[in-house]
C-alpha cells in the first residue's frame, strides 16, 4: 500500500543522521561506557524485563554481586533470584544463571562473537544476540526491537504487521542496508535510542526532527499509523452444557451438526450454551422446554466434570449432564427431530468431535 519502490534509498545519509543525533542526544548509561560483553549481556537481559530508569539499581546491584560472568556462574541460584526478586518472570532469572554456566563450562568463560553461536545460549535470542555482537564485538548485525520497528516502518512507509511471522526478517533487512558497518554499535545504539527518545509511539519530534526530509511518514502525515500491529483475536470463553439422555438399555441421543462450524456434520448431543457459567448465570438454562421436562422427569442427574478444550480462538468449558430415562418416560418427551438413538458400539462408529469421544471413553451409563 505505501510501500516505496526502493525502501532504503539514502542510506548512508539516514544511517549519518542517526548517529549525529545521538552523540548529541543520548541517556548517558552505564553499560554504554563498556564493550564488555558480560555487562552488555547483563544490561540486555535486565532490560528486556523493565524499563531504563527501574532497571539501573538492578544492573548496578548484580554488577557489585557478580562483577565477572565467572562470578555469576559460581551464585546459588537462589542468590540470583533475590537479587532479581521484583523484576519479575523468574524463568529471565533462570536462564541467566544458566547462561552464565554455559559461558564458563562451555565457552572458557569468553562469550562467543559470533550473532549465531550467541543464539544457542540459554535465554539470548535475535534481538541479544545482535545487541551483544555489535556493542561488544563491532559486528554489522541491526538490532530488531520495538522501537526499531517504529523507526524503520515510519521512515520508509514499511506497512508489514509487526505482529505477524515474516515482519521480523522483513525489518531485520532494512537494517542490515541501513547499519553503519564501521560503527555498528554507534548505530543500534542510535536507532534504539531515537526511537526511545523521539520518534515516539504517540508523540513524535516530527516538528524538530533531523530526519524530516527522509522520512515517508512525515511526507504523508502517517506517523500514527506505523507501525502496523493487529491485535491478537481475542480468546473467547464459551460454555457449553450438553444433555445426555440414555434409555434403560444404554443408547443415547444424538445429532449431526448442522453446517455453520467445525463441527459440521460430526454427533453430539442436545447442547445448552450460556455466556457465563452456571455459577454466575443460573438462570441461563432455565428456560429450555426440554431441560424442564427431563428435571421433572429425573431430579437426580448425574453431572460431569468440566472439561476444557481449545480451538484457535475459543475456549470452551463443558458439563455433560447425564439423564438415564425409563421407556416410559421417554415416551413423555418431544425431541427435535435431528436426534436419533444410538447404541455404545453404533456410537463408537460414527464420527464425533474429540472432546465428545473422551466424554464417552470417561462415562459409565
Ligand atoms: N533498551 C534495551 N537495550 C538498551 C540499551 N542498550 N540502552 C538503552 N535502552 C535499552
Ligand atoms: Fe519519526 Fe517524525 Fe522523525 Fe519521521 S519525522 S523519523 S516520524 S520523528
Amino acid at each position: 500500500m505505501y510501500k516505496q519502490d526502493n525502501p532504503i534509498k539514502n542510506s548512508h545519509l539516514v544511517a549519518a543522521k542517526l548517529i549525529d543525533w545521538y552523540l548529541r542526544n543520548h541517556r548517558d548509561l552505564p553499560w554504554r561506557q563498556s564493550r564488555d560483553p558480560y555487562r552488555i549481556w547483563l544490561s540486555e537481559i535486565i532490560l528486556q524485563q523493565t524499563r531504563v530508569q527501574q532497571g539501573l539499581p538492578y544492573y548496578q546491584r548484580f554488577i557489585e554481586a557478580y562483577p565477572s560472568v565467572q562470578a555469576l556462574a559460581a551464585a546459588p541460584e537462589q542468590e540470583v533470584l533475590r537479587l532479581w526478586q521484583g523484576l519479575g518472570y523468574y524463568r529471565r532469572a533462570r536462564n541467566l544463571h544458566a547462561c552464565a554456566r554455559q559461558v564458563v563450562e562451555q565457552h572458557s568463560g569468553i562469550f562467543p562473537q559470533s550473532y549465531e553461536v550467541l543464539q544457542k545460549l540459554p535465554g539470548i535470542g535475535k534481538y541479544t544476540a545482535a545487541a551483544i555482537a555489535s556493542f561488544a564485538f563491532q559486528k554489522a548485525v541491526p538490532v530488531v526491537d520495538g522501537n526499531v520497528y517504529r523507526v524503520l516502518a515510519r521512515l520508509y512507509g514499511e506497512t508489514t504487521d509487526i505482529a505477524s511471522p515474516g515482519a521480523f526478517k522483513v525489518f531485520f533487512n532494512i537494517g542490515e542496508q541501513l547499519i553503519d558497518r564501521q560503527q555498528p554499535d554507534t548505530f543500534n545504539q542510535a536507532i534504539m535510542e531515537f526511537g526511545a527518545l523521539h520518534c515516539t509511539p504517540l508523540k513524535p519530534l516530527c516538528l524538530y526532527c533531523p530526519l524530516q526530509q527522509q522520512c515517508w511518514a512525515f511526507a504523508h502525515s502517517q506517523q500514527h499509523v506505523l507501525p502496523v500491529k493487529s491485535k491478537k483475536a481475542a480468546v473467547r470463553f464459551r460454555y457449553f452444557h450438553y444433555l445426555v439422555i440414555v434409555s434403560a438399555d444404554g443408547k443415547m441421543l444424538m445429532r449431526a451438526r448442522p453446517a455453520g462450524d467445525i463441527w459440521q456434520g460430526l454427533y453430539d448431543f442436545y447442547l445448552l450454551e450460556s455466556a457465563l457459567t452456571l455459577h454466575e448465570e443460573p438462570e441461563a438454562l432455565e428456560e429450555d422446554p426440554l431441560l424442564q421436562e427431563l428435571l421433572r422427569l429425573q431430579p437426580m442427574y448425574e453431572a460431569s466434570p468440566a472439561y476444557s478444550h481449545q480451538l484457535t480462538h475459543q475456549r470452551l468449558h463443558v458439563r455433560f449432564f447425564l439423564f438415564k430415562l425409563a421407556e416410559k418416560q421417554l415416551r413423555k418427551l418431544v425431541f427435535p427431530p435431528e436426534f436419533v438413538w444410538f447404541s455404545p458400539s453404533e456410537a463408537e462408529q460414527i464420527p464425533k468431535p474429540v472432546l465428545i469421544q473422551n466424554y464417552l471413553k470417561d462415562v459409565r451409563f
